[in-house]
């Protein structure tokens, strides 16, 4: 009877134990238990867990990285593996940097007093990258009516990195520098710069982020619409503008290539490598890809005085998305923002990345060179339009803003 008894205890025990080891198996599968996976991803975050809206690519190991990694000096130089974490902690607490170049009548001047343009483009270059701004210019940024509705343009510049001495200064004695030179020169040709006093790189992006959204809502007021991006994109306008055209700019919209469910990156050699120190939850609030995303004139004013109140953080798309999360404001996701770039040839053979058919259909693609914009932009636009395989299935027609 005892010897029954312990037998039966024993059983009890091994249950109780495998029950146990299952629990944890299972938990840790399903990542409920912290994971040592090192993320490799050259993105902004690792996956999360359970994406919802978008599966987050992980770029093989050989494939082309993201802007600001690969591209020649144009853009912000990559940041070093040594990021000091600490430096820019004690330092974040300086945000406000005076505006060297403005444009103070950029939205003004449509006869109606109150009246802004129907779309403001924002594109955050660097002042090396002369040859992208023009590519840009020339193609989806030209300024003026497009389909009806009035496009204006403007670039989000900071000071290169090194050359970052008393501009006022320097003006006022007659000592520019090269660069000074050309980009006050280029100023007045294209009337487009926007240059603030912090260094432009990679981890000052969310100052360019929280000057730009500051400076539209003083100088821009009544835009409808803003769109937002780097200058490695392709913008299909024309889709943009349909997309727009169903829209209150009264509402609240940010639409663009969100990401939720991200976790930060905690593998050091990562260039968006976070220390919980300074992100301590496991996922970031839902955000949009900064490679090009529109908004409403109502959101960018409400944006630009959340993020006023939301501690800086070194990426700049997630920390747009801390800002949205304050206004409880969720990103809407368009599956033609294609800003992480379309994927690798091996990855998807299907997809022929240089098929202008395969670009009508998009509004935002990601990662594309100065020629290659000029080419896509010039076969879309081809006179005798374009052959494709699959019709169109939206509406062709132009179409007509009513204020
Ligand atoms: C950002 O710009 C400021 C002002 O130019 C500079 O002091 C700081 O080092 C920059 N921060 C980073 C992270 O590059």
């Amino acid at each position: 009877m005892r010897r029954r008894l312990r037998l039966r205890w024993d059983a009890l025990l091994t249950l109780l134990l495998g029950a146990t080891l299952g629990f944890l198996l299972y938990a840790q599968r399903d990542g409920v238990a912290p994971t040592t996976r090192a993320p490799r991803a050259q993105g902004r975050a690792a996956p999360g867990p359970t994406p919802r809206l978008r599966v987050f690519q992980i770029p093989d190991a050989g494939a082309v990285p993201q802007a600001y990694e690969e591209d020649t000096p144009p853009e912000p130089p990559a940041p070093t593996r040594t990021f000091d974490f600490g430096r820019y902690l004690r330092a974040k607490d300086q945000r406000h940097f005076p505006l060297l170049i403005n444009e103070p009548h950029k939205c003004r001047g449509y006869g109606a007093p109150s009246a802004g343009p129907d779309l403001l483009i924002a594109v955050k270059s660097v002042v090396a990258d002369f040859e992208r701004r023009q590519a840009v210019r020339q193609t989806w940024g030209t300024e003026g009516r497009v389909q009806g509705a009035l496009v204006r343009r403007v670039f989000l510049l900071g000071v290169p990195r090194g050359a970052s001495y008393d501009w006022a200064e320097a003006e006022g004695e007659g000592k520019q520098t090269h660069w000074q030179t050309l980009l006050r020169a280029e100023s007045r040709a294209f009337e487009d710069i926007l240059l603030w006093a912090f260094d432009d790189t990679f981890f000052n992006l969310t100052l360019k982020e929280i000057h730009f959204l500051a400076w539209a809502s003083a100088y821009c007021p009544d835009v409808r619409f803003v769109f937002k991006g780097d200058a490695d994109v392709f913008m299909h306008v024309g889709n943009l503008l349909e997309f727009l055209a169903a829209r209150d700019p009264a509402q609240d919209l940010l639409a663009g290539d969100v990401i939720v469910q991200a976790r930060p990156i905690r593998a050091q050699a990562s260039k968006y490598y976070i220390p919980e120190a300074v992100y301590g939850l496991p996922v970031y609030p839902a955000y949009a890809g900064g490679g090009g995303f529109v908004l409403s004139g109502a959101t960018l004013r409400r944006l630009a005085s959340a993020c006023a109140q939301v501690e800086l953080f070194p990426i700049d798309d997630v920390f747009l998305g801390m800002c949205l999360q304050r206004l409880q404001l969720t990103p809407e996701p368009h599956p033609a923002f294609r800003t992480f770039g379309i994927p690798q040839p091996s990855a998807a053979p299907h997809l022929r990345t240089f098929d202008p058919c395969f670009y009508r259909e998009l509004v935002v693609v990601h990662g594309l060179s100065a020629a290659d914009i000029w080419l896509m932009w010039h076969l879309l636009h081809h006179p005798h339009g374009l052959a494709c395989a699959h019709p169109r299935t939206v509406a062709t027609g132009p179409f007509q803003w009513g204020h």
